[in-house]
């Protein structure tokens, strides 16, 4: 089967969230299994363009008086054909946050369909996500689908309703099939007026993460390869590199560690709570966090310059994106905190089990179809085939917090022995793609039929 994905980000090149590697890790998983993946993309200026291999200039074609330069490069394996429109859309600023967004997307879409339509090609699935790519749905339901690219049948993907729902809610009416990132997130938003109507061809299939990109044996960024067999040994180097490199104490101290865009969906104020809280415990924690609302990021200065004078050597908030050091921090945590207000999936909650660091999370959307409480849900793990691997909380508010993050920090004081096995447990458990991607080819000839 022939899949074109259309899509606005793409990691490592174009990444803000987890849309990013959603489309970079799914694609690489779909290839695998032997199809052809092709990706269109904006060709920012800020493409991260030392990531793309062979990076050439290929044709250019014309939209509405536009014209339109088509580069191609392969990017950690994939087919990357970028879209350079020569009236400045992506020129200059980054890839979301001018107040063209939906403009310059929206040509974006167009242009993708138009360069399919003449280059030639008839794939047999295109697929777009979120709001930036839902224009894609109807332009080819009410114009493209006539003309050349008949054969094609197009999957929308949500990865987060709280944006442009109304555009996404066109693009489920259009769409052949549409899914969402998790089941749990899938029953949360069923009622909402732009997925109601849907229900019949909408599907939550949970997403996977890149064993290859996030692998603790093969990561340049932490200091020694370790696997679950030398899970302890491992962590502890990663530990100390982390505290070093952050300038903290260097001490054997349970260390909750914090990967995420500073947001409302993510808990902001659980977030600020679990800080006092771990340090309360005598723990140390370490954010990495970027802040697209300048209020947030102002706000987590002020916190930070607090914890300076306090805490200087035991908490530490790196406020920027840097991905190398989300690295180390999955590496060198013992615990990964997620305590979103709602979660589509969540990639940070896997990535942190690959790393043999344990989640704390809150039960909602994929958080809570991942993550099972070791006091709580082992019946519910087992019925997934698994072993809880985790500690999670219900109540958007101080008192969840605490609650797991309590039992938590004293598993890891009380019994070493018993929470380094939890470590081991959670590294061997499978969040690849490699059952996600069978769930989204049989989608995919769903579609088809
Ligand atoms: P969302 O897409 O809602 O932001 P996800 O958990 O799906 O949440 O994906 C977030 C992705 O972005 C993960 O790969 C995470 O490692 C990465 N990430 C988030 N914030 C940062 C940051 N400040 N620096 C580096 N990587 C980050
Ligand atoms: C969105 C969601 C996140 C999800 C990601 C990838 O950004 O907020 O929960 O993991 O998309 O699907």
């Amino acid at each position: 089967m022939h899949i074109v994905h259309i899509a606005v980000e793409m990691a490592p090149i174009a990444k803000v969230g987890g849309l990013g590697d959603v489309v970079t890790s799914l694609s690489r998983a779909v290839q695998d299994l032997n199809h052809s993946v092709d990706i269109i993309l904006p060709k920012y200026d800020c493409l991260n363009t030392s990531q793309v291999k062979d990076l050439h200039y290929q044709k250019s074609y014309s939209l509405g008086g536009t014209e339109i330069k088509v580069w191609f490069g392969k990017v950690e394996g994939l087919s990357v054909y970028f879209l350079e429109p020569l009236n400045g859309f992506f020129w200059a600023g980054c890839i979301y946050g001018r107040n063209n967004d939906g403009e310059r997307f929206g040509f974006f879409c167009n242009a993708a369909l138009e360069f399919l339509l003449q280059s030639g090609f008839h794939p047999d699935i295109i697929h777009c996500h979120d709001w930036s790519s839902a224009p894609v749905a109807w332009l080819f339901k009410e114009q493209y689908m006539h003309y050349g690219l008949s054969k094609a049948r197009v999957v929308f993907t949500i990865h987060n309703l709280e944006f442009g729902a109304q555009l996404i809610g066109k693009a489920m009416a259009h769409a052949d099939k549409a899914t969402t990132v998790s089941p749990t997130y899938a029953a949360e938003v069923s009622g909402n007026h732009a997925v109601a109507p849907h229900l019949y061809k909408f599907h939550g299939i949970l997403n996977g993460i890149d064993p290859d990109i996030w692998d603790p044996y093969n990561d340049k960024f932490i200091p020694i390869s370790y696997t679950s067999e030398n899970v302890v040994e491992g962590k502890k180097s990663a530990k100390e590199a982390l505290q070093k490199r952050l300038g903290l104490k260097m001490a054997d101290l349970p260390l909750v560690g914090i990967v995420t865009r500073l947001t409302h969906q993510k808990g902001i104020h659980l977030i600020k709570h679990a800080i006092w809280r771990t340090l309360d415990r005598g723990g140390q924690v370490v954010l990495l966090g970027s802040a697209p609302d300048s209020r947030i990021q102002h706000d987590f200065v002020n916190l930070a310059n607090q914890l300076h004078s306090s805490h200087n050597d035991r908490a530490r908030l790196c406020l920027t994106y840097d991905e190398p050091l989300s690295h180390l921090i999955y590496a060198g945590s013992d615990f990964v905190l997620v305590p979103s207000i709602f979660e589509p999936c969540g990639l940070t909650q896997l990535t942190a089990m690959r790393y043999g660091s344990i989640p704390v999370v809150r039960k909602t959307g994929g958080l809570y179809d991942t993550v099972f409480d070791v006091d709580h849900d082992k019946e519910r793990a087992e019925a997934r085939g698994l072993e809880p691997n985790g500690f999670s909380f219900d109540g958007a508010d101080a008192a969840g917090v605490d609650y797991a993050l309590n039992r938590a920090i004293s598993a890891w004081y009380e019994s070493r022995d018993w929470f380094n096995s939890l470590c081991k447990r959670v590294m061997e458990q499978d969040w690849s793609w490699n059952r996600p991607a069978l769930d989204y080819m049989e989608l995919y000839h769903a579609a088809r039929k």
